[in-house]
């Protein structure tokens, strides 16, 4: 057998471009836009739906085309009961982001445009998917209590229908205003794990909801989006801002993943902190838990003095749901229930212009070696 020459080498593809997209930019000296458009601008004022159609789309809705994209999720969120059925089977200690990418898959056969992977079609799923995922993840939450799902509030877009599905309170205008923000910040990440987990899947030419629920594994894991379940975890255990220290120093002595820390791309700073850290202030002001972002700072500024690692979003996503009221196993649900319109713009991206993602490996087994023959025989 020829040896082939050494190929180059990026354990876990660190800084190889992969492919190329039109759909997002994360700048590693802090910056992301979607688009072309900074983040920061849209995070303030954009609506959820606005970020959703902007990534789907080449460019901004205007103002008929945003009613009709909101109408449009508002009225895709039913999930058909066999579904809900089907979630009701499952284990009470099923994590929530199991029911949801079981669920996903569940959703497929039940689309009628499910194996038509032109753009139009891919954009009417995405739609679909995009109302569905935050139905699966609040009914899925309520099945698994033993509660009825709550109906539909169909004046409440995305972001507020969601916040009142979870915690069952109407929400008021400045909480809107903040899960917009939140799901604006989640939306998209270029070539994250579960995205390009997504794109690997849709380049076989499997349908958009394979790829999603490819997605959905992915994000689970703490290395990516469980980071938010798992630091809240964290913050919990250190309860009170003058512990932070002497609690952090004795985990990296034991040479432990701090979560909430560190990422592949930014190494001047993730660009969604600042945004989440005020939040963070604003809910400790409006809540009286004004323990959590104090803790969370005081890591940071350990974590910059002993290994220069910077804070993730996830850190202070964290303490922000819990004060919203959302248990922390639902952290990640949540942000999927944001991260879904990226998945899905990249899709079908990848599907307009696809081609097999399907790398080499190095191989590093033993040499060329003669079959001894079958022991089988012998028994
Ligand atoms: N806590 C402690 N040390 C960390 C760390 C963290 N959160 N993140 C990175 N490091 C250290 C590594 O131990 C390694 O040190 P070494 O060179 O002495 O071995 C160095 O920094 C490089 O880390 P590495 O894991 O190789 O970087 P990566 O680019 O492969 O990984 C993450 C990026 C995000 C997976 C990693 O930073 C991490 O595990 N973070 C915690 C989980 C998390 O918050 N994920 C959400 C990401 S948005």
């Amino acid at each position: 057998m020829n040896k082939e020459t050494k190929p180059e080498f990026s354990p876990g593809l660190a800084g190889v471009i992969a492919g190329e997209t039109a759909i997002c930019w994360v700048d590693p000296n802090a910056g992301l836009m979607y688009r072309g458009y900074d983040i920061h601008d849209m995070a303030e004022k954009a609506s959820f739906e606005e970020v959703a159609y902007l990534l789907l789309n080449s460019d901004l809705p205007n103002f008929e085309q945003l009613g009709k994209f909101t109408r449009a999720i508002a009225t895709e969120r039913t999930v058909p009961k066999q579904v809900l059925d089907a979630l009701r089977l499952m284990p009470k200690n099923t994590h929530p982001m199991d029911m949801l990418r079981t669920g996903v898959s569940m959703l497929a056969p039940f689309d009628p445009d499910l194996n038509d992977h032109s753009h139009d079609a891919n954009v009417r799923k995405s739609i679909r998917l995009i109302a569905k995922v935050s139905t699966l993840i609040t009914d899925g939450y309520r099945i698994q209590h033993g509660k009825d799902p709550l109906p539909e509030k169909t004046d409440l877009t995305l972001a507020g229908n969601l916040f009142y599905k979870l915690n069952g309170d109407v929400p008021q205008d400045w909480q809107i205003r903040m899960m917009d923000t939140i799901l604006i910040l989640y939306a998209d990440h270029e070539f994250n794990a579960s995205t390009f987990a997504a794109r690997v899947t849709a380049s076989t030419l499997a349908d958009i909801y394979a790829a999603v629920t490819s997605a959905c594994a992915t994000l689970k894991g703490p290395l990516h989006g469980g980071a938010n379940e798992e630091s809240m975890k964290m913050l919990d255990e250190i309860k009170t801002p003058d512990r932070a220290e002497a609690w952090l120093m004795e985990k990296l002595a034991a040479k432990d993943k701090i979560m909430g820390f560190g990422h592949r791309v930014y190494k001047k700073g993730d660009s969604r902190v600042p945004i989440m850290r005020e939040i963070g202030r604003d809910l400790g002001k409006r809540t009286g838990k004004e323990q959590w972002i104090p803790i969370c700072e005081k890591l940071e500024e350990v974590m910059e003095r002993e290994k220069h690692l910077c804070a993730n979003v996830d850190l202070y996503a964290a303490p922000v749901f819990t004060m919203l009221k959302f248990p922390p196993e639902l952290n990640t649900p949540i942000f999927a229930a944001s991260r879904v319109a990226g998945w899905c713009a990249h899709v079908v991206e990848q599907h307009d212009h696809n081609r097999l993602i399907r790398p080499r490996s190095l191989y590093t087994g033993p040499e060329l070696r003669p079959y001894p023959g079958t022991s089988a025989g012998k028994l």
